[in-house]
């Protein structure tokens, strides 16, 4: 049987940081009810020149270079993102141009803060018909560029960052991804959208007077059906690989809150020394927070070949989706 391995990951944020105390002379709010409510302390905001695909880009120049691939060797480039450089040409696109990687070919993938969920499922996919290709797949958000400065409900949530894994097929052996799970409902979409600047609400002076190209929550009915989705389909992975609760290293849950996280791991019985958790030094980065947490995890040593890894996400859309992999 051939499965997909990671061979390399890497991470990339700004270098600006803003703190829970900075927002408070931006919105009306406090360090004490953002740490409490959400478990964020700071986030990284991107400055002049710093884009999705220049962040994405240097997270997977990173990847590559723990892998010892040559971008010129790279096969396939899947960015999931909200918040692209542009809406033509695609992220992936722009990946390939930075760093090089001439013979490969990039798309993005559209679905929130699952999108890196997506986006590796997608990549899982094309390495197990070509084993030998090498693929990155990204998660890779400036949320900052599509948040509502004024906005207290959102604006303390958000942060810009990217992560990257590198890909690629290993034949026998138990290392690799064991299963993927996608799911969404698009009934639900008002809950959490933007709604300007597509199609339906095209971009006017009016959409930007009113800032409606930014991200619109409903947060707490948006946390009822994270805790719910985020469990369903873990148990989902941990049934159909016949693993239970104490067989799993580590869980890498989407870091969109910390209330959210800690509900979801006692319901699925995994102790939080288990959890990996960096919202406090990034806020929500959407689609880049769980490879950015897969990141910090290889690069500590917290994660040991062998260590069976379960990662989690929830999103606009509603969108949702576990792997769970084999390190
Ligand atoms: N500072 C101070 N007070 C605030 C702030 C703030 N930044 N924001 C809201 N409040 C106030 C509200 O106005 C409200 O005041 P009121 O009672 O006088 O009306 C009070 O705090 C409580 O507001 P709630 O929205 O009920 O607060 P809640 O406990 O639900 O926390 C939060 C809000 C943090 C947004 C939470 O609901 C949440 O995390 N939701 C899920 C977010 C999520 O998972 N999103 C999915 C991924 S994001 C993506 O896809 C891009």
């Amino acid at each position: 049987m051939t499965r997909s391995v990671i061979i390399g990951t890497g991470a990339a944020a700004p270098k600006k940081v803003l703190t829970n105390k900075d927002l408070e002379s931006i919105v009306d709010t406090s360090d004490e009810w953002i740490s409490t409510r959400t478990g964020i302390k700071q986030r990284h905001i991107a400055e002049d020149g710093e884009t999705t695909s220049t962040l994405a880009a240097e997270a997977s120049l990173k990847a590559l270079e723990m892998a010892k691939v040559k971008p010129e060797e790279v096969d396939m480039i899947v960015v999931g993102t909200t918040s692209p450089d542009m809406i033509m040409p695609n992220t992936g696109a722009l990946v390939q141009k930075i760093i090089g990687a001439r013979k490969a070919f990039g798309f993005d993938v559209y679905a929130a803060c699952s999108g890196f969920v997506y986006a590796i499922t997608v990549a899982d996919k094309f390495v197990k018909e070509k084993p030998d290709s090498k693929v990155l797949a990204i998660g890779s958000e400036l949320l900052s560029s599509i948040t509502d400065w004024q906005d207290r409900n959102t604006c303390v949530l958000f942060g810009d960052a990217a992560g990257a894994v590198l890909l690629t097929g290993a034949r026998g052996g138990d290392r690799g991804i064991l299963s993927t799970h996608l799911r969404s409902d698009g009934c639900l979409w008002e809950l959490l959208h933007i709604p300007g600047g597509g199609c339906v609400y095209p971009p006017s002076a009016e959409m930007a007077e009113k800032r409606d190209y930014c991200i619109r929550m409903q947060g707490n009915e948006v946390f009822k059906h994270a805790v719910r989705s985020l469990t369903d389909v873990a148990r989902e992975a941990l049934k159909e690989n016949r693993l239970g609760p104490d067989d799993v290293d580590l869980f890498i849950p989407h870091q969109a809150n910390m209330r959210i996280m800690n509900k979801v791991a006692e319901r699925l019985e995994i102790p939080v020394e288990r959890v990996y958790i960096n919202i406090d030094r990034y806020g929500n980065t959407s689609s880049a927070s769980i490879p950015v947490a897969l990141d910090e995890a290889n690069r500590s040593g917290r994660l040991k070949r062998g260590d069976l890894v379960l990662l989690d996400a929830f999103g606009g859309g509603f969108t949702w989706g576990a792997v769970m992999i084999r390190w």
